[in-house]
């Protein structure tokens, strides 16, 4: 089969289209490679896709997905082939969101569109999996966030962004008969992570002698998934066969909502050092708690995450020596 994944050079994307790659997709990425965080990251993980497709089952295309015309060459030059679309780029992070709301509306709203309008287009699509997130559940407080629960209160411009996204693909589903999966990812770390997040700044201020930054006192509590779940997570959801016009929704998150102490206990074990704490105010729109039912996921894409957070932080420590420190 034929991928297109975009955010190939993503943190989840290049994971993605990685796992495609070794299971003998063809796999086609996009990414428009911005600087909101360090574009040399975004290279190297560009650079280990093409080595273990040694030069043949992955193509890259560097665009941007709010240009119109360079999606519609993109449809005319790959279109007839495609089978899948793992739809992953997207300007990320709640807190940047106050800074550079006009990334938010090209990349999310208008990028989004343009997939979609790809996307319906493709004579040999089977379905179109995209990337929501749990922001959407926004203020709620009941606890696991299910997506039965209503979630018309975003409390930042991504949320929103992220949520209007799901209401365009349904309209898709609807007008044009668009068969797609969306995934409410939870808290993703691991390996070629993101810097932005807060367990890759935690471990480089450890390893700096730098004080951590941290919103409150440490007991915001996330439902950190570890980045291998995901990936096996949206495998699950390209594979399942989807009928025309069908619009399915999914939380993929770990089930085990852990605080922000304990991911600081998790990096201490991991790197052997003690954390010094900088305790700040918590920016508008970061949320308390998140928390995932995964109930629905479980049942239909028989998903299982498998890695413990202690685990998992002991997994990206090691790439984080290995990347930056070796
Ligand atoms: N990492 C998480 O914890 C998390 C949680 C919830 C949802 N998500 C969603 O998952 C998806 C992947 O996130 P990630 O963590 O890999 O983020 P990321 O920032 O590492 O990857 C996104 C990629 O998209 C690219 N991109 C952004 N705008 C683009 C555009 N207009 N055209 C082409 N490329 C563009 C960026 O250059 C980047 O490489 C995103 O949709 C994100 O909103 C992530």
């Amino acid at each position: 089969m034929t991928i297109l994944v975009t955010g190939a050079a993503g943190f989840i994307g290049s994971q993605v289209a990685a796992a495609l790659v070794a299971r003998g997709e063809q796999v086609i990425g996009v990414d428009s490679i911005n600087d909101y965080y360090d574009p040399r990251l975004k290279q190297a993980r560009l650079d280990r896709l093409r080595s273990l497709a040694k030069g043949e089952s992955f193509r890259f295309h560097h665009l941007d997905l709010a240009d119109r015309a360079a999606m519609e060459a993109l449809t005319a030059r790959d279109g007839q082939s495609i089978d899948g679309i793992v739809h992953l780029a997207a300007q990320a992070g709640v807190r940047y969101s106050l800074v550079n709301p006009h990334a938010y509306i090209a990349s999310n709203l208008i990028g989004h569109m343009h997939v979609l309008e790809m996307a319906r287009h493709l004579p040999k699509l089977r379905q179109l999996v995209y990337a929501s997130s749990s922001s959407v559940y926004g203020g709620n407080t009941k606890v696991p966030f299910s997506i039965d629960d209503r979630v018309d209160n975003p409390l930042s411009l991504y949320a929103a962004t992220k949520r209007a996204d799901e209401a365009l693909s349904i309209s898709y589903a609807h007008s044009h008969g668009l068969a797609q999966t969306g995934l409410r990812f939870f808290t993703v770390y691991g390996p070629w992570g993101r810097p932005d997040m807060a367990y890759f700044s935690f471990t480089k201020a450890i390893f700096d002698g730098e004080p951590l930054r941290i919103f409150g006192d440490g007991s915001m509590r996330r439902d950190f998934t570890y980045i291998d779940d995901i990936v096996a997570g949206v495998l699950a959801s390209l594979d399942r066969p989807i009928d025309a016009g069908q619009h399915r929704l999914y939380n993929l998150g770990n089930n085990a909502a852990a605080s922000v102490n304990d991911l600081i206990v998790a990096i201490e074990a991991a790197t052997g050092r003690k954390a010094k704490r900088n305790e700040v105010p918590p920016p508008p729109g970061e949320v308390a708690a998140t928390w995932a039912d995964i109930e629905a996921s479980r049942r239909d894409l028989g998903f299982q995450p498998k890695t413990a957070l202690p685990q998992g932080i002991e997994r990206f420590v090691a790439w984080y020596k290995d990347y930056y420190l070796a």
